[in-house]
């Protein structure tokens, strides 16, 4: 069994980020600017972002932060959007989620540019991506797919079953996998709450990509040997022993499920600290006008 260790590959990634940055500059090119919206005050979201903001300096990107009181008008917000649509400098910027309730999410997310959408979230992105387009993808699946061809890890032919269909995660991995190329060339099941003989299911799978948000959902019986294990959960769980009080958990009961892969995800450690990184992955590619020309 092997660890497929999402913190050294970030690591990797950003220092040859950081190192594409050092030459654009000494070219006296511009360097690539990431925005972030926040509105209000909560706890996750700070933390989120800060992650965000203090990646873009690892990697010499410049970057600005804007906050806003959780009173801010939906008129105030969406201003903002259309200003950093327009500015020259900024090449990227996120609206972190959620919004306060006053605030139409889906309105926020359609006003933002797809040229500049380094969440991947707006209709026009996701459709791309999903008819084989030059796209920016979210977060968590390019993540995923990142760590997928870093390991050169066999998906082509292979039967990956994705359990969850969420549009962030369970839907976009499940297209991109289908997809022609490498990684790609799945043949791919969905499984859902509704699905019937999930565990016969999943011990069809030479990988499963565990993506439903329900701590040790995945049992080692469901698993078989030689599998590849890919854990998206991160719930977080209370915890006695840790200063937080919490502690994070994935959708794999990793005990029982580890001994019989031939790869597998920890939690925390594996998918988890790719995110940030693919923000980082989007802004450069938009900033090197990759998707859009
Ligand atoms: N909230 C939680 N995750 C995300 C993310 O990836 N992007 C944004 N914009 N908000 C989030």
């Amino acid at each position: 069994m092997q660890l497929i260790d999402g913190k050294l590959t970030s690591k990797e990634v950003r220092k040859e980020i950081a190192a594409e940055v050092e030459a654009i500059k000494a070219a006296g090119g511009k360097i690539p600017h990431l925005a972030a919206i926040l509105v209000g005050h909560d706890g996750g979201s700070e933390s989120y972002v800060s992650g965000k903001m203090k990646a873009c300096e690892e990697v010499g990107f410049k970057s600005s932060l804007i906050r806003y009181d959780d009173d801010v008008t939906e008129e105030e917000l969406l201003n903002k959007v259309k200003e950093l649509n327009n500015d020259q400098d900024v090449d990227g910027f996120i609206v972190q989620l959620p919004l306060p309730k006053h605030i139409d999410e889906e309105k926020v997310n359609e006003t933002i540019d797809p040229r500049k959408d380094v969440d991947g979230f707006h209709p026009v992105n996701v459709g791309r991506m999903t008819i084989g387009m030059p796209a920016f993808i979210s977060a968590t699946p390019q993540g995923i797919m990142e760590l997928l061809k870093r390991y050169k890890i066999e998906t082509s032919g292979k039967h990956v079953v994705v359990v969850g269909r969420s549009n962030i995660v369970g839907r976009p991995m499940s297209v991109l996998l289908s997809q022609k190329g490498n990684p790609g060339n799945a043949t791919v099941t969905v499984a859902h709450s509704r699905t019937a003989n999930l565990k016969e299911l999943c011990l069809s799978a030479d990988i499963i990509v565990a993506a439903i948000g329900s701590p040790g959902f995945v049992k080692g019986d469901m698993v078989k040997e030689g599998a590849v294990v890919i854990d998206v959960g991160t719930t977080r769980v209370p915890a006695m022993d840790t200063k937080s009080g919490w502690r994070l958990k994935g959708d794999v009961l990793f005990d029982e499920v580890a001994p019989k892969c031939s790869y597998i995800t920890p939690v925390p450690g594996g998918v988890g600290p790719m995110t940030i990184t693919s923000l980082i992955i989007n802004t450069l590619k938009s900033a090197k006008k990759e998707i859009y020309s």
